[in-house]
């Protein structure tokens, strides 16, 4: 039994796999219940007494050598296998892919930069809002249409809770807290219940701006934005200033800028018109600085609002709004260079 014993140390020390197959078949021979080391188990049995000793050691030297080629030659099969599957752990690593800025977060900047040359900080405020810092405290009569649930959401049908619908909130907020001069600007995220289409979004972005001090006057406004529009659309940039309508500014006006794809000659963009709608302005109405807590007859300022989103379509030239929000990488990546 002891020469049996040598033998199998032998074989087994010298076994090579090729095939998995050949992993289980040696596992068969040797470990199952009626294997090769089983079969030496029964014998031992037998033994007598005085010369267990040394058999037993043999075939616990055995029983070793047996598990541990098991383990050897099934560990190979497992890399090789990995390697059969396509997985070359040899090869170098994939360089990582690097991430790209949103072209919403390269425009705010820009916008950003170019009010801090000229003294603007920024501002921002919570998106869930009350109605006194959205409607009521810039002016908004209580019928006014921007109040409807068609217009503005809110929440758990309280009216007092509600997300906000402009940056116009955090102007509020920051009147309320700070005295003249105010040199600041309002980007952030804005919600409207509109149907989404190319054109619009019920979620979108912001930059208002607000300036109060003694003595702001209209040709203040007109000449702030007017850099605003060269440093943005380029040097040639030609504004028109409209007559138009907000609650919390008086007079109020809305800010053509000379269509920056066809110069002014008229393309698809413009709508042959020569001119494209970027911002909102117009004089903080007095009430506006009444309610907080400014007085209108010391102080005179003015407010604009823009859309982040309109102002990147016509950078960048991008038809459909939904784009910004789909997250589809190959759409985002192409502003990488912008950055
Ligand atoms: N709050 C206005 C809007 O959301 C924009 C605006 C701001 C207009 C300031 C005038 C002055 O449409």
């Amino acid at each position: 039994m002891l020469q049996k014993i040598q033998e199998l140390l032998q074989t087994v020390h010298a076994f090579e796999a090729q095939t998995k197959e050949e992993v289980e078949q040696f596992r068969l021979t040797y470990l199952s219940k009626k294997g090769e080391l089983a079969q030496l188990f029964e014998a031992f049995k037998e033994v007598p007494n005085e010369q267990k000793k040394e058999f037993g050691k043999q075939l616990n030297i055995l029983k070793q050598l047996i598990q541990d080629t098991l383990e050897r030659i099934q560990a190979q099969f497992e890399t090789n296998e990995s390697v059969l599957q396509g997985i070359d752990v040899t090869l170098p690593e994939k360089p990582i892919m690097l991430g790209s800025r949103h072209p919403l977060s390269i425009v705010k900047n820009q916008i950003i930069e170019i009010f801090a040359k000229i003294g603007f900080i920024v501002s921002e405020g919570p998106e869930i809002e009350d109605d006194w810092h959205v409607f009521t405290a810039l002016n908004f009569p209580l019928e006014h249409p921007a109040r409807d649930m068609q217009d503005t959401f809110f929440i758990e049908k309280n009216p007092d809770v509600l997300l906000r619908t402009h940056t116009s909130s955090v102007q509020v907020r920051v009147m309320e807290h700070q005295k003249p001069p105010i040199r600041a600007i309002f980007p952030g995220r804005v919600f409207r219940n509109e149907a989404i289409s190319a054109r619009a979004h019920c979620i979108f972005h912001q930059v208002e701006g607000l300036y109060i001090d003694t003595n702001v006057s209209f040709a203040d406004l007109k000449q702030t934005l007017l850099y605003f529009a060269k440093e943005m659309f380029g040097a040639d940039t030609q504004i028109r200033l409209r007559p138009s309508y907000f609650p919390f500014t008086e007079p109020s006006a809305e800010m053509d800028i000379s269509c920056s794809i066809c110069g002014g000659k008229g393309c698809n963009v413009c709508k042959y018109s020569g001119w494209v709608e970027i911002l909102g302005c117009g004089m903080v109405d007095p009430n506006v600085l009444d309610n907080c807590s400014i007085d209108s007859k010391i102080y005179s300022g003015f407010a604009f609002g823009m859309g982040v989103e309109r102002i990147a379509m016509l950078k960048y030239q991008v038809k459909d709004i939904r784009l910004f929000f789909e997250n589809d990488v190959r759409f985002l990546r192409q502003f990488e260079a912008a950055l």
